[in-house]
């Protein structure tokens, strides 16, 4: 895990360097079900896009551990869960696929292994933000 890590940081940093990846990112997860851009259809896309883009940190220090990552992510799964934002578990492969689409766009050396790694490591707190719901 800990080499997919360090692989997925630094795709993630090539990534978001470019100035439309987030962006793309939140319009193909908008795009990717009738039920996401429901749930999504009164956030102010700015504030969110700049959460969102945090949260992915979060999200892939995640696996190791990582203190702020744990709490950030359990803040996360709190609000997600059945009572609050109520975000089913098989939402979250919308927000995965529409994620790799983005990072395929914008990492020039993206690739099939990087995508299986990317999946990999996002799991591990998608795992947990489930368990929450
Ligand atoms: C691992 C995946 C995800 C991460 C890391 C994530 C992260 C976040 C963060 C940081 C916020 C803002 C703070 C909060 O309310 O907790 C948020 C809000 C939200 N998320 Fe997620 N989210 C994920 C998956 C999803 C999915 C699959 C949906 C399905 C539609 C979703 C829908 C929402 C909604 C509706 C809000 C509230 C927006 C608002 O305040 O207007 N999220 N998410």
């Amino acid at each position: 895990m800990k080499e997919e890590i360090s692989k997925v940081r630094l795709s993630y940093g090539r990534a978001i360097s470019k100035r439309q990846f987030m962006d793309r990112f939140y319009e193909f997860f908008m795009q990717s079900s009738p039920i996401v851009a429901r749930k999504l259809a009164a956030t102010d896309i700015e504030k969110q896009q700049e959460l969102l883009s945090q949260a992915v940190n979060m999200v892939i220090l995640f696996p190791q551990g990582n203190r702020i990552a744990r709490n950030a992510i359990k803040r996360i799964r709190e609000s997600h869960q059945r009572d609050g934002l109520d975000i089913k578990p098989e939402y979250y492969s919308f927000w995965v696929d529409s994620l790799a689409t983005a990072l395929a766009e914008h990492d020039p050396d993206f690739d099939g292994e990087l995508e299986q790694a990317w999946r990999k490591v996002v799991q591990d707190a998608i795992d947990y933000i489930i368990e929450g719901y």
